[in-house]
């Protein structure tokens, strides 16, 4: 049986005492998943691990993923992705910063097919802010008002990378290749998802990327999302999590938004990031559809 320590009542978990560079045994990784499944953040703290031991840890728990941000990527293991303020050599940013990230969000929501699953492993921290916040948006569901739950019963959410995107506050940040725009038109999610193991509901959400509610007028949508939002990221659903040099933690995006603190852009942060595709049968995960305009048109 692993430690665990609990770090909040129905999210995040703390493994303690593995080192994730070791090939973990069978029942170890069982263990894992079940807890990973069952908690949606495990935090693992006081790793050392090259690009290449981040990537087989994170495999254990589905495919990996390279993201659209293949500008973001790190040069020797393109399924890494490098999220830091720092630069190269040449002057040049190491990575994507994320900084619209501050607003709650789930990753890869604008995506027809998300890949739930997520890692970030810290290498460098500035001295103060940047803390990373989850929410459980199982715990959310069963906390919403009554009436709120009735309004977006069998809804879906119109889900639009265009709206991340504008709200980097680098300027390269907001830059995608045209493949990525063919990759990234705008799409619905059911606003409500049961898992498929225990039938637990949670909200599907991401306040960076929500332009309204599908078959709603568009003020009407943002309105009851708005009071979605308000409800749902209530402090007692929130994990709040202090970085240690070293932590590894990672999320399942099926039932979760997290959100970052700014920082001083004066200090260093740099944090690898990895994206994993999940089992559809022990996860829960978007249903994504192609958005449709107006006219009834795919677009
Ligand atoms: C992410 C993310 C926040 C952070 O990696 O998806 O939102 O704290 N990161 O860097
Ligand atoms: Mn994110």
């Amino acid at each position: 049986m692993l430690e665990t320590r609990q770090l909040h009542p129905t999210l995040a978990r703390e493994v303690v005492g593995l080192s994730l560079w070791d090939r973990l045994d069978d029942a170890t990784v069982a263990e894992l998943r079940a807890l990973y499944a069952q908690y949606g953040v495990l935090v693992f703290r006081r790793q050392a691990l090259s690009e290449i031991e981040l990537a087989a840890f994170c495999g254990l728990f589905g495919p990996l993923e390279r993201t659209v941000r293949s500008d973001w990527a790190s040069p020797a293991t393109p399924e890494v992705t490098v999220l830091s303020n720092l630069k190269d050599g040449l002057g040049r940013a190491i990575g994507g910063l994320g900084d619209g990230e501050l607003q709650w969000h789930s990753d890869q929501s604008y995506m027809l097919n998300p890949a739930t699953g997520a890692a970030l492993y810290a290498l460098e921290l500035p001295p103060e802010g940047g803390e990373t916040f989850w929410v459980d948006l199982r715990a959310a569901y069963a906390g919403l008002p009554r009436q709120l739950r009735a309004r977006i019963a069998g809804k879906r959410g119109i889900f639009d990378y265009t709206k991340r995107l504008a709200g980097y506050g680098r300027a390269a940040d907001q830059q995608i290749s045209e493949e990525t725009k063919r990759l990234t038109p705008p799409v619905t999610h059911a606003l409500v998802r049961a898992h498929p193991e225990t039938g637990d509901r949670s909200l599907y959400l991401d306040s960076t990327t929500t332009i309204g509610i599908d078959y709603m007028d568009t003020a009407s949508g943002l309105a009851v999302l708005d009071e979605v939002y308000e409800s749902a990221t209530s402090d007692e659903y929130v994990y709040a999590h202090q970085w240690q040099i070293g932590d590894l933690v990672m999320w399942d995006n099926g039932f979760t938004m997290h959100r970052r603190t700014p920082f001083d852009p004066g200090a260093r942060r740099l944090m690898k990031r990895m994206t994993m595709t999940l089992d559809r049968y022990r996860h829960v995960m978007p249903d994504g559809r192609l958005a449709q305009s107006e006219v009834g048109m795919p677009i």
